[in-house]
């Protein structure tokens, strides 16, 4: 195995870290350790209130800019745990919610259950390149919906959904929106506010370069309070009540948080802050772009999704004629020390529009800190793979 490996799979988590990630989780660990508004409002108690505080204004701006309300941020462990949240508390028998047919199993498996339940699912088909056309959804929403949830962008081949037009169209129509912003949050601008978001739903581990383990929910009020909570219990709060409250944060936020998290997540999006979405954006479509129309001139290769840089974020999915994209995947690891991840990618339903199911198909990101030489190298491997198969 090479000595050295070069990292392309950041759309599954992003790697490595800002180093002030691991120090600010380490620090917090070592240093203060206190619970959140489950103490004696002694000075460490009130530096994980400020430090989760700070952490909860800082999303808030993020994703909804300067007006959204901190309050209405719930911590979760992760993007998955968010969208049940938000499913399972709202969608009630009877009901009827779309998705569209490029989602994450983070956003089917939950809808599936509900609709084994009672719930009316409508899976909007999107074009070969995975994008949802607005007419699509003009159409489903006629014919009377009461959830719309989508997939910012694609984890299988990064194409983008475009919220500017389809958003309008869910508050138009008085339906609630839900965003996964799993593979967008901390890489493209994301507008809850604008688009009128029900709920935005958030990993901390990808995009916003923290830690695993930290994700969550920035609400829309009215959508909140419409909500079941799906965890009950001790919010720190109103514990003379043996009901949860119905007050954000604390409706959904029961138990004690992943605080060690919050601080590593803290530190990156001051991280991010700092260094400027815009600019990790720019640097990533560089790469991408390079990768991109290395990939296009390799023969032997099916490139799934779109086929330019518009629309789309680094992220790519290939198959080789003739060669099992795990076989690949491990090829490139074992010689090349490329790491990227094969298969179906926890979305069959993306794969099936994209025309690899069953097979899946190899999928390359890369992320910020990887360099332009790592790319080279990336294309030399894919490229002499592709030559060393007899049906190329
Ligand atoms: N959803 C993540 C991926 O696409 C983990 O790999």
């Amino acid at each position: 195995m090479p000595a050295r490996s070069h990292y392309l799979n950041n759309a599954a988590t992003t790697w490595p870290k800002p180093e002030c990630v691991a120090k600010a989780m380490a620090a917090f660990l070592e240093g203060r350790g206190a619970n959140l508004a489950r103490g004696s409002a002694s000075r460490r108690d009130l530096g994980t209130l400020d430090m989760v505080t700070t952490c909860r204004m800082k999303i808030a701006a993020l994703f909804g800019g300067p007006d959204a309300d901190p309050r209405n941020v719930t911590f979760t462990a992760n993007v998955t745990e968010a969208l049940n949240i938000v499913l399972k508390g709202f969608l009630k028998p009877g009901m009827r919610a779309a998705t569209s047919s490029m989602e994450h199993n983070a956003v089917m498996r939950p809808l599936r259950r509900l609709e084994g339940e009672g719930v009316s699912l409508a899976v909007m088909p999107c074009t070969r390149e995975g994008t949802l056309e607005p007419d699509t959804l003009a159409r489903e929403l006629k014919k009377g919906l009461d959830l719309v949830v989508l997939s910012h962008a694609s984890n299988v081949c990064g194409t983008v959904q475009d919220l500017d037009r389809l958003a309008p169209l869910c508050a138009a129509a008085g339906v609630f929106l839900v965003l996964d912003t799993a593979q967008t949050g901390g890489v493209l601008p994301i507008d809850a506010t604008g688009w009128n978001l029900a709920a935005c739903c958030f990993t901390g581990h990808k995009g916003l370069l923290g830690p695993q383990g930290t994700g969550g929910i920035l609400w829309r009020d009215d959508f909140a309070s419409v909500c079941r909570p799906l965890i009950e219990g001790g919010t720190g709060s109103f514990s003379h009540e043996e009901v949860q409250p119905s007050v954000l944060p604390d409706k959904f936020e029961a138990g004690t948080p992943n605080l060690p998290g919050l601080a590593g997540l803290l530190a990156s999006l001051d991280w991010l802050g700092e260094t400027g979405i815009d600019t990790i954006r720019k640097r990533e479509d560089e790469l991408g772009r390079k990768l991109l129309f290395g990939l296009r001139d390799i023969p032997g290769i099916t490139l799934y999704g779109i086929g330019t840089m518009e629309n789309r974020l680094p992220v790519f999915a290939l198959n080789f004629d003739g060669v099992d994209n795990g076989r690949a995947a491990l090829e490139l690891a074992d010689r090349w020390g490329i790491e990227t991840r094969p298969g179906l990618h926890c979305a069959p339903v993306a794969h099936r529009t994209l025309g690899s199911f069953p097979q899946g198909a190899l999928r390359i990101s890369p992320g910020f800190f990887n360099t332009e030489e790592e790319i080279e190298l990336c294309l030399e491997a894919v490229s002499t793979l592709s030559r060393e198969n007899p049906h190329s």
